[in-house]
């Protein structure tokens, strides 16, 4: 099993610039395979979810292979619709793969897909916008078969609440099909901003990908070109590293990131008693070891603009030892606080009930060994264990988890200057007893 250790008290020190973002690199593989011509995306990371996403491209007849750090696509001629289910269940991201698989195939079959135990993640909008196309679902409790005959055929589609994987499914199929859709209450994440602006390289006409109203003239069942793409970079990922240097202290920048795009962050860790400086492309966060921070917050995740879903257990991390008590409710998903138990562990008094996380404050961490819940909420835990302050060690296991969404953790926040390894434990251990 491998497992991430740190040991707190370092601050931390200089400058990191995060990789391409993984919920970006995800809709951007499915969608390669609308493209009739090689793709390229530029300065990929070797995450769970990629090496996952390769591995299904090649199930499905296609497939994609490194050139340095970018990931170079194969058009296929011949494409299967049926997502194996060892895949399906490893990645939410599987679900990307229903509109161009209905697209190419002229079928999909999805196994129900797996990710993160955020609570239920039903897939709902996205077959129903997919119906309103012309598809026929037939959804089984854990398999959904997709049919169309004929093209697709755009429509003018409300989506029920802003889903961002419902909006990249629907923003996918409308590319291909035939006449204008519209899609009214999408969801705004720069991801879904940042795919469009690919399609549309790759010779796609959409418009208002950002905005809740999105509108896409269809190919007419044509497929679309190629392009080499530049991947906007991990916004969670330079959220990581920011709240690392607000609990551990020194002076962080993060470089080659619009603050814009993580302004509700970075807006509470300046409430919090950072320094925040903000440039165009980048972004400092100061804090003075000796200093306390504030706590005594009410923190709300909710959709893009607001503070993101996946920033609010970093955001914990960050309260933990800070002054006063503070409670964070998460608007998207019922479980995003399982993390709860392993802050307990390292000493903090931190429990939830449903969507509420509630955080004592002033905590005085030790170490334990504790187990990632999930991607955010495992980086979470090692984040933790940079504020234990009496030099014991905190260790996180099931790290690959974080594995899924950050291609070394652990090494980033060590180049940064914090006590921090990947380890495995098990495997090792076993092969070593075979040897002997
Ligand atoms: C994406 O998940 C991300 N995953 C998540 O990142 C992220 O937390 C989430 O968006 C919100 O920003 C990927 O891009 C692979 P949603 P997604 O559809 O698309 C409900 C991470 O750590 N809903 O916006 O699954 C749903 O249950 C991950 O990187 C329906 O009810 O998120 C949830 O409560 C975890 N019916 C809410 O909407 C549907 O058909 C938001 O989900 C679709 C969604």
């Amino acid at each position: 099993m491998e497992y991430i250790e740190v040991t707190g008290g370092n601050p931390l020190r200089g400058s990191i610039r995060p990789a391409a973002a993984k919920n970006s690199v995800l809709p951007l593989l499915a969608a390669t395979l609308l493209c009739a011509q090689p793709c390229t995306l530029r300065r990929v990371p070797l995450l769970r979810d990629v090496q996952t996403s390769l591995d299904l491209l090649r199930a499905v007849g296609s497939g994609a292979a490194w050139a340095g750090q970018d990931l170079v696509t194969q058009p296929a001629r011949q494409i299967s619709g049926r997502v194996p289910t060892a895949l399906a269940g490893a990645m939410r991201g599987s679900v990307f793969y229903l509109a161009p698989l209905l697209t190419r195939a002229g079928w999909a079959e999805l196994p129900l897909p797996g990710g993160c135990r955020l609570g239920p993640r039903p897939i709902d909008i996205h077959l129903a916008g997919l119906t309103a196309m012309g598809a026929q679902v037939c959804a089984a409790a854990e398999c959904v078969v997709l049919r169309r005959h004929g093209v697709l055929r755009g429509t003018d589609f409300a989506l029920r609440l802003p889903s961002v994987g419902a909006t990249l499914t629907l923003m996918l199929a409308a590319c291909c099909a035939a006449g204008v859709t519209t899609l009214r209450g999408a969801a705004c994440e720069p991801e879904i901003a940042d795919t469009a602006a690919f399609l549309n390289a790759c010779g796609a006409k959409i418009t208002g990908a950002g905005t809740p109203v999105v509108c896409i003239r269809g190919t007419g069942g044509e497929l679309l070109d190629g392009c080499v793409h530049t991947v906007l970079p991990d916004r969670i990922a330079a959220a990581t590293y920011a709240a690392a240097a607000a609990i551990a202290g020194g002076r962080v920048t993060v470089t080659q990131c619009s603050p814009v795009w993580l302004a509700a962050f970075l807006d509470f860790l300046q409430g919090s008693g950072c320094e925040v400086a903000r440039g165009e492309n980048e972004f400092s966060i100061t804090r003075d070891q000796d200093t306390k921070l504030r706590g005594g917050q009410e923190l709300v995740a909710a959709a893009y603009p607001g503070l993101a879903t996946d920033t609010a257990p970093l955001a914990a991390a960050v309260l933990l030892g800070a002054e006063g008590a503070s409670r964070i409710y998460d608007g998207l998903f019922q479980n995003r606080f399982a993390c709860a138990q392993g802050f307990a562990a390292l000493g903090a008094d931190a429990h939830s009930e449903g969507r509420l996380l509630y955080l004592g404050g002033s905590a005085k961490l030790h170490g334990a060994t504790v187990t990632a819940p999930d991607l955010r909420g495992g980086a979470a835990l090692v984040l933790a264990g940079l504020g234990v302050g009496d030099g014991s060690c905190v260790r996180v296991l099931d790290a690959g988890h974080i594995r899924r969404g950050y291609a070394d953790l652990a090494g980033d926040l060590r180049r940064l200057g914090a006590d921090c390894r990947a380890g495995r434990t098990g495997t090792e251990a076993g092969r070593q007893t075979k040897k002997l």
